[in-house]
């Protein structure tokens, strides 16, 4: 894992601009698997002047959503998908049909999982992987826990995933989320981890130090031979 310091959200999110386009103009028909939430939101935005001046580049990549909130409606605007709509499926015309979601509302999650980890093992593997990091330390869904899963699957949230910022505005906290699983995440071609945000330092001291373990998910990506972890610097210093 290649970790760069930046300084401020700005610089980092302008810096994933550049590797993540530099991914782009070498494979055009690229499957991406986006996060939500605060830490790639600039990132998107700066991406849709990309767009503007180059439209065609963007014609023929599939979005994956990397994770969604368990048992709110697919247009709740709260959900991973209404995130995924304004930040990158409008501003950048992709049709449903490059579009590869949860639907957080199935009667069988565990059948939504398979129809997922079915069209990734169809067309996969992912090329470029957009994280970032749980105040807890997960990836995705991917929560802390004595072991780890492999494919799409339901996770119960932790008190801190539940907390997170874009389940505010729910009526009820969700207590599950469905996920892509550690092993579409490790084989991707290219991660670009993302980190930014409050109460994160301790995790990121904890990242730092290299070690691995199901207790920290994003620690597994040391195993990966190409990931470009970028962190803003005034997290550190300041806990922004
Ligand atoms: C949420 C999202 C993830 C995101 C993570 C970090 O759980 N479902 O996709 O990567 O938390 O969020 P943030 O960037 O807001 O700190």
């Amino acid at each position: 894992m290649k970790v760069t310091y930046l300084d401020g959200y700005n610089k980092m999110s302008d810096k994933a601009v550049r590797l993540f386009m530099k991914e782009l103009k070498s494979k055009p028909k690229s499957l991406i698997c986006t996060a939500t939430g605060s830490s790639p939101k600039g990132f998107y935005q700066r991406l849709t002047q990309r767009y503007a001046k180059d439209t065609v580049l963007f014609d023929k990549l599939t979005i994956l959503e990397l994770d969604e909130w368990g048992g709110i409606e697919q247009t709740d605007p709260n959900s991973c998908y209404s995130y995924l709509q304004t930040h990158l499926l409008q501003p950048f015309n992709i049709d449903s049909n490059r579009v590869i979601a949860f639907n957080p509302n199935a009667d069988d999650y565990k059948k939504e999982c398979s129809r997922v980890q079915g069209k990734i093992n169809r067309i996969g593997p992912i090329d470029v992987c957009i994280l970032g990091l749980g105040t807890n330390g997960h990836i995705g869904f991917n929560e802390p826990s004595p072991y780890l899963q492999r494919d799409c699957h339901i996770e119960d949230l932790t008190e801190e995933s539940q907390q997170h910022s874009m389940s505010r505005g729910m009526s009820h906290s969700p207590q599950l989320g469905l996920t892509v699983g550690m092993k579409d995440i490790l084989n991707a071609r290219k991660i670009l981890l993302l980190i930014t945000g409050k109460n994160k330092q301790e995790t990121i001291r904890e990242l730092l130090t290299g070690k691995v373990t199901t207790q920290l998910p994003a620690s597994f990506l040391w195993l990966h031979p190409n990931v470009e972890c970028l962190i803003n610097t005034k997290v550190i210093n300041n806990g922004v």
